[in-house]
């Protein structure tokens, strides 16, 4: 029985030094995969991930959008170990379909497409809203207008001072889809400023929009202006 174990852990050494030294083509021990990269990380570096082996060791090269990449050509490129180190990445330049190439006497083969995307919230531009005014009894939307961003978004509405927010209910709803507050059957209750919060749920980043503020309109006989004059 003893003798029998020992064969066997013999066996299984031999294979693995056979597979070592045999020579044969490249084969992936890892492909790239598909990479969010939130701009604001305190990582100011992307890894696209490749590892091969193969006997001859093989070369690997890099294709972004199908065009094979020079990592000469641009100072924050390295390849470290197969992999794509991309320093300080740039949602502009960097972003793309990324692909590992690998080649030794035998043969190439090339890896899945891995994409780059970045997630970011920029701010709202605009400091200041126009004043809205309604009847009461009318239904009316807020309109968020999300500042450019990359990345599923979440949004939320302050009603006048923050922690105090809008709380849904059979009148008053936001879109998760474009982030704008409806309100049905305005009341009193209602007239006050309102701000659109958007969160990115990749960079956990928070912005808010400018204040809108919201009265109610003096429809009767004298017009709202007559009457404030
Ligand atoms: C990213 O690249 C673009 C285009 O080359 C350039 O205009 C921009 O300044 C770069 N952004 C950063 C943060 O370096
Ligand atoms: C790669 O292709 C994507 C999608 O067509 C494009 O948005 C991006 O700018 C390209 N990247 C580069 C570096 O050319
Ligand atoms: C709304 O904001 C304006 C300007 O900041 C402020 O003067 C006003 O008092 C606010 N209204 C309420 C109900 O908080």
């Amino acid at each position: 029985m003893r003798l029998l174990w020992e064969l066997l852990v013999l066996q299984s050494f031999m294979l693995c030094l056979a597979d070592d030294n045999t020579l044969h083509g490249p084969v992936f021990i890892q492909e790239p995969n598909n990479v969010i990269f939130p701009l604001d990380s305190e990582e100011k570096k992307v890894k696209l991930s490749c590892e091969v082996k193969g006997n001859p060791k093989p070369t690997i090269r890099w294709k972004l959008n199908g065009t094979s990449v020079d990592i000469g050509m641009d100072y924050r490129y390295s390849v470290v170990g197969g992999s794509f180190l991309i320093n300080n990445p740039n949602k502009t330049q960097d972003i793309g379909m990324y692909q590992c190439i690998a080649t030794n006497s035998f043969g190439t083969i090339v890896s899945r497409e891995a994409k780059l995307q970045f997630a970011y919230l920029e701010n709202f531009k605009t400091r200041t809203r126009s004043t809205v005014s309604v009847r009461q009894g009318q239904g009316m939307v807020l309109l968020c207008g999300p500042p450019p961003h990359s990345g599923e978004l979440t949004y939320a509405w302050i009603f006048n001072e923050y922690p105090s927010f809008v709380h849904q209910d059979n009148r008053r709803f936001v879109s998760q889809e474009t982030g704008n507050l409806y309100i049905a059957k305005v009341e009193t209750s209602d007239v006050g400023n309102y701000t659109c919060v958007v969160t990115n749920t990749v960079t956990n980043n928070k912005v808010l929009g400018p204040p809108t503020p919201l009265i109610l309109r003096n429809d009767g006989k004298i017009s709202g202006l007559i009457f404030f004059l």
